[in-house]
């Protein structure tokens, strides 16, 4: 019996099959050639890439061709701010910070804490405040300055909604419905709003006059935002934004979706403090057996386990070790115990080091942050 999944901008639940998920929503796997042009511009490979934790893309392959040719590019990414951030998040834009490095791009990042507004229960001046705060999370990945402009979208609706308004005009509700899953019971902000998650593909284009490309890195279930971004291109006169997607990082209890905010036990913040991050992994789902005896006699089961994810997309470098982790895990070597005090110690460091980026940011942040 295959089992069931959901993803889409809004909810992730169930056990992913992202070689479904990209039948379903008609994207291309990354390929090995595309991945060796990327780590060549980059003078060296990155651990998401190794992983296949960044395993799609939607017309990547045109953006390096015409890259090839001259013809640049700028990057796009965002957060919708409607709490503290978390590892998970940091996911694309760290790869953001990674392909903005190697290729010299121009990023826009965009705050929507309007849509957050719209669908969560946050008040609004709750969610321009995480606009603010999360963008210290989004400096502390590695943005370059003056070469980053984050935005709110309620401090910078003036210069968004001249763009929104000409994409806006070209997507029918039906389309809308179609893509969304809107109802008669949606309220008509969210409505309208994809066309403010399309505009700042477009921004490039339209406010600095450049022929450039847009590339939006992110994870696979903002997807259908530029399903309707590249529907209205032509129109518009501009090229269509290509995609390359992430799949998700799990939340610590691992029982599908993925890791959520809104979930605090099963997500690591980047500002949880070492003691609490430790104490929720600790608490992580494994693949472990009922008895100590029974894990030494039968093994665990690496395959479930959120640990071995954990370590496999983000926290072990060496292949060697995490191969070994994995035949001691199957061969009953090693108890769980011994594998999330690893993790945690892992996640302890990186968070040490982002939270000190992360106050370095403060003093930058106005470098970076645009309104109107
Ligand atoms: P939001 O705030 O839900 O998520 C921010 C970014 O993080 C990705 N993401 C994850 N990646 C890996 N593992 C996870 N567990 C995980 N959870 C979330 C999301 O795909 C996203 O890239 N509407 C958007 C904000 C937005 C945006 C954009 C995102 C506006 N413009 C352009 C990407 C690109 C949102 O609410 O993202």
């Amino acid at each position: 019996m295959q089992k069931k999944f959901t993803v889409n901008p809004w909810e992730v639940t169930g056990e992913v099959d992202y070689g479904k998920l990209i039948k379903e929503f008609g994207v291309q796997p990354l390929s090995k050639e595309l991945i060796e042009k990327i780590e060549k511009k980059a003078g060296g490979t990155h651990l998401y890439l190794r992983r296949g934790l960044f395993f799609s893309h939607r017309d990547f392959d045109v953006i390096m061709d015409e890259y090839e040719k001259g013809k640049e590019f700028v990057l796009y990414t965002g957060r919708g701010p409607s709490g503290r951030t978390h590892l998970g998040h940091l996911i694309p834009w760290i790869f953001t910070a990674y392909l903005q490095k190697a290729f010299g791009c121009k990023l826009y990042f965009q705050m929507t804490d309007d849509e957050k507004f719209l669908m969560r229960d946050v008040g609004l001046e709750e969610a321009v405040g995480y606009s603010y705060d999360n963008a210290l999370d989004v400096i502390a990945a590695g943005m370059e300055p003056g070469k980053t402009v984050i935005f709110s979208d309620v401090e910078y609706i003036k210069t968004i909604y001249r763009i929104a308004l000409d994409v806006a005009k070209r997507v029918t509700f039906s389309t809308a419905k179609a893509v969304f899953g809107f109802t008669n019971s949606s309220n008509i902000g969210i409505i309208f709003f994809p066309a403010v998650q399309a505009s700042p593909a477009f921004m490039a284009q339209m406010l600095e006059k450049r022929n450039v490309n847009c590339l939006i890195p992110c994870a696979i279930d903002q997807d259908p935002y530029w399903r309707i971004a590249r529907d209205v291109a032509p129109a518009l006169g501009m090229p269509k934004p290509a995609g390359i997607y992430s799949k998700f990082l799990p939340g610590l209890q691992g029982v599908g979706g993925k890791m959520s905010a809104s979930k605090e036990d099963t997500a690591i913040y980047t500002t949880d403090s070492a003691p609490v991050a430790r104490k929720k992994v600790m608490a992580a789902f494994t693949g472990g057996r009922a008895t100590v005896a029974e894990q030494k006699e039968k093994g665990g089961n690496p395959e479930v386990c959120v640990v071995h994810q954990w370590l496999y997309y983000m926290f072990e470098e060496n292949d060697e070790k995490l191969r070994n982790s994995f035949d001691d895990c199957k061969a009953g070597r090693i108890l769980c115990g011994e594998c999330k005090k690893y993790l945690a110690d892992k996640v302890c460091r990186f968070l040490e080091e982002h939270q000190k980026k992360r106050e370095n940011a403060k003093k930058e942040i106005d470098r970076f942050m645009v309104k109107d």
